[in-house]
């Protein structure tokens, strides 16, 4: 299945155009265990900008990583994820997460959306994620964990029945 992943604070914020550390204007190990949880043994798409914040080399040693550039075959990977049985991650940035959302059909977006405890970094400029109802993506399921909620959206049409 393709799949999307995103953590997000208030008005969709995820991060800054120029990342620092981690990339992540904010801590919860919770929140990183359910991205780890899920990802685990699957294979992850980063864009460039986020591929160099994010734990590249670490991240290699449980799933597959894949670094976008603007000629790699998406379907190839696609095929890749359904012969070797593993889920495929759309991990961001927004560059990535906008360009699936335009023109694949993603299986399942899960977004967290932190509680208001968790501080925030004010970012300089700040990249806020879209919201997926303009992309035809309906909320299938809400959970609630200690830092944050967990939001499943699917596609709207492929569920109706004839
Ligand atoms: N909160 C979260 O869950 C989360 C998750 C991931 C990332 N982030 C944040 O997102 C921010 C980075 O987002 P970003 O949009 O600046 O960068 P990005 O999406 O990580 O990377 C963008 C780059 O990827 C390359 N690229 C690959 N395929 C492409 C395509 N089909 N179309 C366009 N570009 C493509 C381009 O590099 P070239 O220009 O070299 O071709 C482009 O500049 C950071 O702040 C990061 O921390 C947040």
């Amino acid at each position: 299945m393709l799949k999307l992943i995103v953590c997000t604070a208030k008005n969709n914020l995820i991060g800054d155009k120029n990342p620092q550390g981690n990339g992540l204007l904010w801590h919860s190990k919770s929140e990183l265990l359910h991205y780890k949880n899920l990802t685990l043994n699957n294979i992850v798409l980063f864009g460039k900008t986020t591929a160099n914040v994010v734990p590249i080399e670490l991240m290699k040693k449980t799933r597959e990583v894949v670094i976008l550039d603007r000629d790699t075959d998406i379907n190839k990977i696609l095929h890749h994820g359904i012969s070797s049985n593993k889920d495929i991650f759309i991990c961001g940035g927004l560059t990535i997460y906008e360009y699936f959302l335009k023109y694949f059909q993603i299986d399942e977006i899960i977004i967290s959306r932190l509680k208001d405890h968790i501080t925030v970094e004010k970012p300089i400029t700040p990249l806020y994620f879209p919201d997926v109802l303009n992309y035809g993506y309906i909320l299938k399921n809400r959970a609630e964990h200690d830092d944050f909620f967990v939001e499943t959206y699917i596609k709207e049409d492929i569920h109706v029945k004839v």
